[in-house]
C-alpha cells in the first residue's frame, strides 16, 4: 500500500510522567518544524485527550523554554486505554469497559494526522499497538523512570530518577551514621529493579533488594549483623517497591479499578524495616521516595537523550518508518517493531554486570546470586 506523505503529526505523552518529557516534545516539534516543515499537533492528557478529541497546535514558540522543565506541557494520564476504556460500573459494582478506538480514529482524521508520536512506557506501547489495528501510524518513544521497556537499553527519565534517589540515599547515610540505625529506602520499580540497583550502587548502599531476585530474611539480617560486628554501626537498605521475600508476594498499596494498570505497589520498605528490627533488635527507619523520583527538572544526560530520541523519531518517520518504537541499542539509535516491544518489560537479567559489580564491592542482594550460564548481556546504564 502506498504510504501517505507526512505533513502533519500528532504528539502525546501517556502513562506516568517523568523528567525529560518536555525535552522530548520540544525535540519532536522543533525537528518536525525546522527540518521538515511539518505541522505539529499536541494531544492533551495522553489517550484520554485522543478519545475526547482534545488537541492543540504546537508551534516552535509553544515548545520554546521547556527543555529544562519537569512534567509535561501536554499533560498525561495512566488510566486511559482506548481499546478497553473504563466507562463506569454495572449494578453489581463491576467495572465496565468499552472499545473507544473509533473515537481516536475520528480525532486523528479530524486533525489530519499522518502519524502519531506516542511518548510512553510499556503500558502505553501496549495501548498504542491496538491503534495500529485501526490503521493509525504510531511511532513510540520510550520513557519511564523504571527503564524497563523491551528493545531499548535506556529510557527517558531513568537517569534523573536515579540521580534523585542517589541524592536522597546519600542524605540518609549521614543521619543513619549519627544514630547507628538501619535506614530502609523504598524506590519505584514494580517488576524491574533498575532504579534500586543503579541508585544503590551509586550511593554505596549496603543491601539492594530488587524484584528480580526474591530475598531471604536471614541473608539480609546476618549481613547487617556482621557489618555491625566488624565495622560501621549503621546500614543502608535500598528496596524496589516490587521486591518480595522468597515465597512471598509484592506488597500492594491500592487497586485502582478505573485504571488500565490497576495495581499500585508500595509498603515493602516498612515491612523490611519492621522485620530487620524484629530479628536483629536494631533501630530502623523507613523512607519512601515515591513520586519525588518522577518530578523535577531532567538532568543533562536526560535532556540530551530526549533530544536525540525526538530528533531520531521524526527522522525515522520521514524515512518511511511505520509502527515502530525508536530505541537506543549499544549507544546507537534505531527502531524496532512496536508490536514486538509493546507491553513487554525489560527486567534485570541476573547475569547483568551491575549486580556483579554491586556484589564485588561488598553489597548484599539479600539472597545468593546464582548467575545462569550465558546470561551476561552488556548493560548500558551510564
Ligand atoms: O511506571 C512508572 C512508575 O513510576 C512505577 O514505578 C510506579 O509503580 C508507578 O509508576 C506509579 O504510578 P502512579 O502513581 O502514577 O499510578
Amino acid at each position: 500500500m502506498p504510504q501517505r506523505p507526512i505533513r502533519r503529526i500528532g504528539v502525546m505523552t501517556a502513562g506516568g510522567d517523568c523528567p525529560g518529557l518536555n525535552a522530548t516534545i520540544r525535540a519532536v516539534a522543533k525537528t518536525a518544524i525546522y527540518r521538515y516543515g511539518l505541522e505539529v499537533v499536541g494531544i492533551e492528557d495522553g489517550f484520554l485527550g485522543l478519545i475526547e478529541g482534545r488537541c492543540r497546535p504546537l508551534g516552535a514558540r509553544d515548545v520554546s523554554g521547556i527543555l529544562t522543565r519537569g512534567g509535561t506541557i501536554l499533560g498525561s494520564n495512566n488510566r486511559a486505554n482506548p481499546a478497553r476504556q473504563f466507562v463506569g460500573t454495572d449494578a453489581e459494582g463491576n467495572p465496565r469497559h468499552e472499545d473507544l478506538r473509533p473515537r481516536c480514529v475520528e480525532t486523528v482524521e479530524r486533525h489530519g494526522l499522518d502519524a502519531l508520536v506516542v511518548i510512553g512506557g510499556d503500558g502505553t506501547m501496549s495501548a498504542a499497538s491496538r491503534l495500529i489495528e485501526c490503521g493509525i501510524n504510531v511511532i513510540g518513544i520510550p520513557k519511564t523512570i523504571d527503564n524497563d521497556l523491551v528493545g531499548s537499553e535506556i529510557t527517558i527519565g531513568f537517569l534523573t530518577a536515579v540521580a534523585t534517589a542517589t541524592e536522597a540515599i546519600d542524605k540518609l547515610h549521614s543521619t543513619a551514621e549519627s544514630h547507628h540505625r538501619v535506614m530502609v529506602c523504598e524506590v519505584m520499580g514494580r517488576n524491574a529493579g533498575w532504579i534500586a540497583a543503579t541508585a544503590g550502587v551509586a550511593s554505596g548502599s549496603d543491601v539492594i533488594l530488587i524484584p528480580e531476585l526474591p530475598f531471604r530474611w536471614n541473608s539480609i539480617c546476618e549481613f547487617i549483623e556482621a557489618r555491625r560486628r566488624h565495622g560501621p554501626g549503621f546500614a543502608i537498605v535500598v528496596v524496589a517497591e516490587g521486591a518480595r521475600p522468597k515465597d512471598g508476594e509484592p506488597v500492594v498499596a491500592q487497586v485502582d479499578v478505573q485504571s488500565a494498570d490497576p495495581i499500585r505497589l508500595g509498603g515493602i520498605g516498612a515491612v523490611v524495616a519492621h522485620e530487620i528490627a524484629a530479628r536483629t533488635g536494631l533501630e530502623t527507619r523507613t523512607t519512601v521516595l515515591g513520586h519525588v523520583q518522577r518530578g523535577g527538572a531532567p538532568i543533562a544526560a536526560d535532556r540530551v537523550l530526549a533530544t536525540n530520541f525526538g530528533f531520531w523519531t521524526v527522522t525515522a518517520l520521514m524515512d518511511g518508518a511505520r509502527n515502530r518504537l525508536i530505541v537506543r541499542q549499544r549507544q546507537t539509535y534505531t527502531d524496532v517493531d512496536l508490536l514486538h516491544a509493546a507491553g513487554r518489560q525489560r527486567t534485570i537479567p541476573l547475569g547483568d554486570p551491575i549486580l556483579d559489580a554491586a556484589r564485588a564491592v561488598g553489597t548484599s542482594l539479600g539472597a545468593p546470586l546464582e548467575i545462569p550460564a550465558g546470561d551476561r548481556p552488556p548493560s548500558v546504564i551510564c
